[in-house]
């Protein structure tokens, strides 16, 4: 299937996200806030997988377009409390003020709460899936975002702060706070194109991988990073006195991780059947690994 360019998608996903908060009557700044850290000019990647995957698949993306949009809210709040100072306490993101700094900090916590719920609201009223694909995706969007998930993986993060924790946890931090919702993204197209078991399993893996070299690739960043670029400041998990790939193995050894990632990510993808067009995902794997913001 043809498919549009990633910059026409990505232009796609911020028309429909925009036009997903509608203002209530109640003239507090809830809305203004919420808007402010959507369309602050994140890179979208979470929603752009999930439509490629489709296309991958074999499906007009658009079926998982309200799905891809939940997806981008629940990863926003996600960043929104991740900034707060009761977390990593950060000033900037998306090369601006966080939502905190600007809205203050109880309307930041109730613009997160209210995306988190916003999502559920979306995929209940998508009406390009069928009820049973909505309860697919809600009940993997769930398990993905809460204490099993990414909560959980963010929970992890926490507590494993002025501690040197082993590589093992560090991995299920890893996979847990951030792989969780790639992983859904990937997963959650594999749902709304019932594929068959081997396909599922090979799409597991793949995400799987692709999970860890983002936030693999995110530590690295952190460290080595260019912040104009990046558009939040680097150096926070050392401020925070995090556990981190770099911290714990060094900028080498986390390379070669990466690379492992990389390879083990494109082998599944290379296993799909051949009906299955892998190549743009296959470009994502690349700006997984290449990427400086
Ligand atoms: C940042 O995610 C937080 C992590 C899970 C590593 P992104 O790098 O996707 O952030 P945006 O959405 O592009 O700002
Ligand atoms: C954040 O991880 C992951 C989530 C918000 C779930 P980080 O704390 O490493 O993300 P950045 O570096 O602030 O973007
Ligand atoms: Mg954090
Ligand atoms: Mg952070
Ligand atoms: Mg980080």
């Amino acid at each position: 299937m043809t498919m549009k360019p990633m910059n026409k998608l990505i232009d796609e996903i911020n028309e429909a996200l925009d036009k997903s908060i509608q203002s209530s009557n109640l003239s507090t700044p809830i809305e203004d806030s919420m808007r402010y850290s959507l369309n602050a000019g994140g890179k979208r990647i979470r929603p752009v997988l999930l439509l490629l995957t489709l296309n991958a698949l074999n499906k007009d993306y658009h079926i998982g377009l309200q799905s891809a949009l939940a997806l981008e809210m629940i990863h926003t709040y996600s960043l929104i409390h991740d900034d707060l100072p009761a977390m990593d306490n950060d000033d900037f993101r998306r090369g601006k003020l966080t939502n905190h700094k600007v809205y203050g900090e109880w309307t930041a916590i109730l613009a997160g709460d209210a995306l988190l719920t916003k999502a559920f609201e979306l995929i209940a009223c998508d009406t390009a899936l069928s009820d049973k694909q909505k309860v697919d995706v809600i009940k993997r969007l769930s398990i993905a975002s809460g204490h099993m998930g990414m909560v959980g993986g963010q929970m992890l993060d926490m507590q494993s702060e002025d501690k040197e924790v082993g590589i093992d946890i560090l991995e299920a931090i890893h996979e847990t706070k951030t792989g969780a919702l790639l992983q859904f993204a990937v997963l959650s197209a594999a749902d709304i194109a019932e594929v068959n078991d081997i396909t599922h399993s090979h799409l597991e893996h793949f995400s799987y991988h692709l999970g860890l070299m983002f936030q693999i690739k995110d530590d690295l960043l952190d460290c080595y990073g260019d912040e104009a670029k990046l558009g939040k400041k680097i150096g926070s998990d050392i401020a925070n006195n995090k556990s981190t790939y770099v911290s714990l193995l060094g900028k080498e050894e986390t390379e070669n991780k990466l690379k492992y990632h990389k390879e083990q990510a494109l082998k599944e993808l290379r296993q799909l059947d051949d009906d299955y067009d892998i190549s743009q995902l296959e470009n994502i794997v690349e700006l997984f690994f290449n990427r400086d913001h």
